[in-house]
């Protein structure tokens, strides 16, 4: 598979969202990037079910959800059928990662888990072999718009070699300051799914920056 790219709808003009989400559906993007955030696990509050139900009834690719709430379980059934096709939980929101991982599957949903800047990869090894898909946060969650934490470069080739050992087939995702400049260096460490907000939406035009990010030269990966 070739590297897949993300947009972030938190970025998107809210005003406009059908436009917006026409302009991915028409575009190179591959998922659609939903952030939830409640005000308690990140000090910043963003949409919940009716605005992910309007994105599902217009979207034509799936929808990549992003939890950044606390106690997660309780609302991954209604994450399911509102339109999640990948649900992302948080490590540090979560007491019983097994348990959420577990709810996630038996909705029918691929299940991934998000790590912050500070959250070391290694943390992981025990969880990895059920895991879909790691996205290692390159800002800390909660606003778009932030400068990309280089550490995460690291953390990457780290969580890259655990996974050569328990799960081959593990996505890596990274998410906050993805743009043009970093992305092949991303792809070259190990990266497979690149959410991107500001970079996308702030561009003159969107869709060609999608496109500019789908077609940046990078191997084809055996997953
Ligand atoms: C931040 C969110 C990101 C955000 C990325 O908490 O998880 O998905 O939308 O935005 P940019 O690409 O602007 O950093
Ligand atoms: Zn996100």
């Amino acid at each position: 598979m070739k590297h897949l790219i993300a947009p972030s709808i938190l970025a998107a003009d809210f005003g406009n969202l059908q436009r917006d989400i026409e302009m991915i559906n028409s575009s190179d993007a591959d998922w659609f990037h939903v952030d939830v955030m409640d005000g308690v696990f990140v000090p910043n509050i963003s949409f919940g079910f009716p605005i992910i139900e309007a994105v599902k009834r217009h979207a034509t690719k799936p929808l990549d959800v992003h939890l950044m709430i606390v106690n997660p379980d309780q609302y991954i059934e209604r994450f399911a059928q509102a339109g999640a096709a990948v649900i992302t939980v948080h490590y540090e929101a979560c007491d019983h990662l097994h348990r959420s991982l577990q709810a996630i599957h038996t909705a029918g949903c691929r299940a991934g888990v998000a790590l912050n800047p500070h959250t070391p990869v290694e943390l992981l090894k025990d969880i990895l072999p059920d895991i879909d898909m790691v996205l290692i946060m390159s800002v800390n969650p909660g606003f778009g718009g932030q400068k990309f934490i280089g550490n995460t470069y690291n953390k990457i080739l780290r969580l890259k070699t655990m996974a050569a050992e328990l799960n081959p087939k593990l996505l890596i995702e990274v998410d906050g300051g993805v743009d043009i400049g970093n992305l092949v260096a991303l792809i070259d460490a190990g990266a497979h799914v690149f959410v991107a907000g500001s970079s996308i939406f702030s561009a003159a035009s969107p869709s060609k920056m999608i496109s500019d990010l789908k077609n940046m030269p990078s191997g084809i990966f055996t997953i």
